[in-house]
């Protein structure tokens, strides 16, 4: 597992910190599923054979430090009874402020275009499994409001931009925590170039960085109105310091504008954020 410290000037009362994951895609599945369930189940979990571990590793680290965890998403692979009940014990034991991700939704992975339609088929399910609401959440710590956004398929809806309007309108610094990261240059360049992936998988990319993904991959990834004007806001409100992202499964920083930072974090690693 990987330890990474990240220092974020947030004008903070006291300087405090929380333990920032993301993508850890617990994999486990029982006879209460079908046998198609069990086969994803064996097939994924090679990808991600350590991530139970990883998981109470970063809770174990956490507890250590007095820190709340800060999860950006897909804490489960797929939605199965077992990886449920993992994640509803998990967070029952620890304090855990989550951001939905992709997979929380994923029936099996891949089988479908992702949209809201598809989510709705198991959010309400999922939702029971986690402390705060996982679409849209704010949390005070220390002075500073951390607000969860799902932004997972790309966008960004009506309803939580209304929503953070309002978390601005209450004046405390505000740390983002989403599961997609916005566009960069940095980011978009990592993933095209040096991963050399067909698309970023990035919110709010421009259209001509688009031009030759796949037609499934632009449909997925272009914005919408709704998700640009919530970045013009993003990008330009001063009371939002720091986005906290996965779904890359690295770690990287970048900046979003000269005094934004968009910090991504990886599956292996457990990212403690000290903030002044
Ligand atoms: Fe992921």
């Amino acid at each position: 597992m990987n330890r990474i410290t990240t220092q974020i000037k947030v004008g903070a009362r006291a300087s405090f910190s929380i333990v920032h994951i993301s993508d850890t895609h617990m994999t486990r599945a029982d006879g209460r599923d079908d046998a198609r369930k069990l086969e994803l189940a064996n097939a994924r979990a090679v990808h991600f054979p350590k991530a139970e571990s990883f998981l109470l590793d970063a809770a174990a680290c956490a507890r250590d430090i007095g820190a709340p965890l800060v999860h950006t998403g897909d804490l489960i692979d797929f939605v199965s009874f077992a990886n449920l009940d993992f994640a509803r014990q998990f967070c029952s034991q620890h304090d855990c402020f989550m951001a939905a991700g992709n997979h929380e939704f994923s029936l099996y992975v891949g089988e479908a275009f992702e949209d809201e339609a598809y989510r709705n088929q198991s959010l309400e399910r999922v939702q029971g499994a986690f402390t705060n609401d996982i679409r849209f959440s704010s949390r005070l710590i220390g002075g500073v409001n951390f607000v969860a956004i799902d932004n997972s398929y790309y966008r960004i809806e009506r309803e939580q931009l209304d929503r953070l309007r309002l978390e601005v309108k209450r004046g405390w610094p505000i740390v983002l925590a989403m599961h997609t990261p916005l566009h960069c240059e940095r980011l978009y360049s990592y993933m095209m170039t040096e991963k050399k992936r067909p698309c970023a998988y990035l919110m709010a990319t421009p259209e001509p960085l688009m031009a030759d993904y796949p037609e499934y991959r632009l449909l997925q990834q272009q914005a919408d109105s709704t998700t640009l004007e919530a970045v013009e806001i993003i990008t330009s409100e001063p009371l939002i310091k720091v986005l906290l992202t996965g779904h890359l499964h690295a770690d990287l920083e970048s900046m979003l504008t000269p005094s934004l930072p968009q910090l991504v974090t990886g599956t292996r690693t457990v990212r403690i954020v000290q903030f002044t």
